[in-house]
């Protein structure tokens, strides 16, 4: 019997109420594989903040080395800038956790209604490769002459060959073991240091992965593509910035924001890997029960991948799949009148 550490950070808003249905449906899942769950919940966020000042406790990050993955809601809430909230707590996480891989999938499942007229289930199945430590999202820069009518603000992009070879071999990795082709998301037509660096590095890494076909595109006509031609995309890597703005518009396309998955994983296993849904704490529709669990659900099958239980990410995965296509417990996002609760008891009953 496999016993896994998890760290649960709910956060705000939403995430616990999406957390707390996810704990329950893998501890329902857990003995159908011989491995069970040992939970350490972590009440950090912005409540955390507004009693001490901090989002986490100052060995905060030392006591989540010790965990062997972190399963977390979202942190945000309207009375706490985002500054504090998000640059406190996830945004070092990633870096000091060097959680590189930023893995955000988007598929069709049967029975969610496509924004797209005439997709088929599962015509739309990408897996986005986000870079997660550097590039637009560096904490670089800084104000000048602030509330003055001379303000200047900086922000510098960073961006290392190290930093862009990484996260294009894993994308070539998991094209491997998916239908062979990586596209390559720039903007080197105007950011002519940063995005040719990652070209260049691309073309290199390519080199490495003759078997796998490979495009490169410009943001702009990207973003077009996510919606006119959304099919044609396997696995998608993308910069920090490039990759979270798109992943919002390929969960819209695959349905709903509340089904989008994400893992933010250290490959090399140096420090804990943390999942997440794509999704923020959502304060409009906080406290209402009527959040769909769906997109943590998943988060944790892309846990129990992480952790090699790979019988168990599939179970749960068809499990979420029966429900889905059954159309019966779905939230209001899907178009149904499900509450949160009500979901991910309908993912329990079809783990039976
Ligand atoms: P959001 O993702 O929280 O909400 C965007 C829209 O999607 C809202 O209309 C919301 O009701 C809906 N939505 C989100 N999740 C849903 C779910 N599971 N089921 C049904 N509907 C859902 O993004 P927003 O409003 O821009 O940000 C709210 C707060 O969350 C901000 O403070 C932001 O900084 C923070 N945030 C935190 C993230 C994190 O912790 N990883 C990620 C994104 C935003
Ligand atoms: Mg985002």
């Amino acid at each position: 019997m496999a016993t896994y550490r998890i760290a649960v950070i709910g956060g705000d808003g939403i995430g616990p109420e999406v957390i707390d249905q996810t704990v329950r449906v893998l501890d329902a899942l857990a003995p159908h594989h011989r491995i069970e769950f040992a939970w350490t919940h972590l009440p950090w966020g912005c409540g955390y903040y507004r009693q001490t000042g901090q989002m986490l406790p100052p060995d905060g990050f030392t006591q989540l080395r010790q965990f062997d993955a972190i399963l977390f809601g979202a942190v945000g809430s309207p009375d706490v800038p985002d500054q504090i909230s998000v640059h406190q707590l996830l945004l070092p996480m990633r870096r000091l956790f060097d959680q590189y891989v930023n893995l955000r999938p988007a598929y069709l499942f049967a029975g969610v209604p496509c924004p797209l007229v005439g997709k088929q289930p599962g015509s739309i199945d990408m897996l986005v490769y986000r870079e997660n430590t550097e590039g637009e999202y560096s904490p670089v820069g800084g104000r000048l002459y602030v509330g003055t009518p001379d303000e200047i603000a900086t922000q510098t992009a960073i961006f290392t060959r190290r930093g862009c070879e990484r996260i294009m071999r894993a994308a070539f990795e998991a094209a491997r073991r998916r239908r062979r082709k990586v596209t390559s998301i720039t903007k080197s037509n105007a950011l002519v240091h940063t995005f040719v660096l990652w070209d260049e590095t691309f073309r290199a890494v390519a080199a490495d992965y003759p078997d796998v076909q490979t495009q490169s595109l410009l943001v702009d006509a990207a973003a077009m593509d996510f919606v006119r031609k959304p099919e044609s995309f396997d696995v998608v890597v993308a910069s920090n910035l490039f990759g979270d703005i798109l992943t919002d518009l390929s969960a819209m396309v695959t349905g709903s924001v509340g089904l989008a998955a994400s893992a933010n994983i250290n490959p090399q296993r140096t420090a804990p890997s943390l999942f997440e849904p794509v999704h923020g704490s959502a304060p409009d529709i906080a406290g209402q029960g009527k959040a769909n669990p769906l997109a943590a659900i998943l988060s944790g099958q892309l846990m129990l991948e992480h952790l090699g239980e790979y019988a168990a990410a599939s179970h749960l995965r068809r499990a979420v799949e029966q429900v889905l296509a059954a159309g019966q417990a779905l939230t209001p996002d899907l178009g149904g009148t499900a509450s949160t609760k009500q979901t991910a008891d309908a993912v329990i009953a079809a783990l039976a």
